[in-house]
């Protein structure tokens, strides 16, 4: 179902963007889904790519998918259709976000269209900042909304606990503000949408 035909808490997708076998991904993201999940406006589903792959060879325009990739689509796009808005949880390869991110944004389209994308990343000294600046020009073309504040982690080897959360409670804020712009972008677009659906 189109998440803008529905008045309850806003369904946000988090995606999880390294597949790495020992990634430190899922740490960050289970985080950030303990914030989304303790308002009450939002509800929280974890897309990860490691679990959800998706081939990297595209069918040629017009022709079908090759045998076994509507199984595979099945366990990404009916999340990303649903979702009201997403957050991508990415490092930062080679001054870049990952292969696997851009593979399931390209097997995607109208799932983007008129919905916020907020980002949280985190790598060496960049923090992941330069993967989120590429992803942004990304998400424009497909009609996303890519929301200002983000959350980064610099050196992140050192700003997790044995518990898996931040030790700086700075980062506790920078998420609510996050999660705060987003649930503004997810309402607004979502309300706009009942309106007048989007036309891309
Ligand atoms: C292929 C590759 C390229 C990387 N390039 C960068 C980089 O450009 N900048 C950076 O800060 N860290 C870079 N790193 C380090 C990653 O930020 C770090 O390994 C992080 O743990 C990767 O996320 P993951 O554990 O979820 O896979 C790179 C790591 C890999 C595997």
């Amino acid at each position: 179902m189109h998440g803008e035909t529905n008045d309850g808490p806003l369904q946000v997708a988090v995606i999880v963007g390294s597949t790495r076998d020992g990634r430190f991904g899922p740490v960050v993201a289970d985080w950030l889904l303990g914030h989304l999940n303790a308002r009450g406006d939002m509800k929280g589903d974890l897309v990860d790519l490691a679990e959800t792959p998706l081939p990297t060879v595209f069918p040629a325009f017009g022709r079908p998918a090759p045998e076994g990739t509507g199984e595979l689509l099945a366990a990404v796009s009916p999340r990303l259709e649903a979702a009201d808005a997403f957050v991508i949880v990415t490092p930062e390869y080679n001054h870049s976000f990952p292969a696997a991110l851009k593979n399931a944004i390209d097997w995607h389209n109208q799932q983007w269209h008129a919905k916020p994308v907020g980002f949280v990343s985190y790598g060496g000294l960049s923090g992941g900042l330069r993967a989120v600046e590429q992803l942004r020009p990304v998400l424009a073309e497909l009609h996303a909304v890519t929301v200002r504040n983000t959350v980064s982690f610099h050196s992140y080897g050192d700003k997790f606990g044995a518990d898996g959360k931040p030790t700086d409670p700075a980062a506790d804020t920078a998420a609510t503000s996050l999660l705060d712009q987003l649930a503004w972008w997810a309402h607004a677009l979502r309300d706009a949408k009942r309106v007048r659906p989007y036309a891309a």
